[in-house]
């Protein structure tokens, strides 16, 4: 059984199943009696908000700015009332999707990751997630979904994509002795998927 407040940060690249996965692992917790608080990133708050114009294309900033507004929005979601500190101080297990990889990844794209990593140290000395669970779908399917479902954001396209899954392995080996990370094939279906990740975080593997 994982600790009653952990944190959990779900990452993948875009159109990965994460929210599907995280209703089914907050159920499962929940049923295990274990109190969930489920959070996200951008975030709906001012600088959230300000981020999801910014990739819906309606502003334009250069990307070395963009990579420090994610950080700021991260450490408003960490320290607000409500936020990651105050869930966890609460007794939740928190949820989150997408955290500091996603802006390792992605700002990574445009910026040295170096820099990106250090713009987030902060956050991560203030909350490092216990548990980072990495959703992996080939793009191509990725990017079929997130066709589907519409309007598309600055960082939806195929080649892209590609380029952040590759930052996204690079970093996992970066990162191999300071972040535990794991690893999910998410080419199978929604319950295989929910049943592996179940296991893994409630140890009953
Ligand atoms: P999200 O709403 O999770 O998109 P999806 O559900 O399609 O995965 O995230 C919105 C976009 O923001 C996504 O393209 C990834 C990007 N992003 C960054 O570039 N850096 C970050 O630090 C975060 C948290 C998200």
């Amino acid at each position: 059984m994982i600790k009653k407040n952990a944190f959990i940060a779900f990452e993948g690249t875009d159109g990965s199943g994460k929210s599907t996965q995280i209703a089914l692992l907050a159920n499962a917790l929940e049923e295990a009696g274990i109190r969930v608080a489920l959070t996200k990133e951008p975030t709906d708050a001012d600088i959230g908000k300000l981020l999801r114009s910014y990739l819906k294309g309606e502003r334009i900033t250069d990307h070395r700015a963009i990579a420090p507004l994610f950080a700021a929005d991260r450490l408003d979601h960490i320290t607000a009332e409500g936020g990651i500190l105050d869930l966890l101080s609460k007794g939740n297990t928190v949820l989150c999707d997408r955290y500091y990889l996603s802006s390792y990844a992605y700002q990574g794209l445009n910026c040295d990751i170096d820099w990106v990593i250090e713009v987030n140290r902060k956050a991560r000395e203030l909350a490092r997630p216990d548990l980072h669970i990495f959703l992996d779908l080939p793009c191509e399917i990725s990017m079929e979904r997130v066709k589907n479902r519409g309007e598309t954001e600055i960082f939806e396209q195929l080649e892209q994509q590609k380029r952040i899954r590759d930052n996204f392995y690079m970093l996992f080996e970066k990162l191999k002795d300071e972040e535990n990370i794991l690893i999910i094939d998410a080419s199978r279906s929604p319950e295989e998927i929910a049943k592996e990740i179940r296991s893994k975080v409630l140890c009953t593997e």
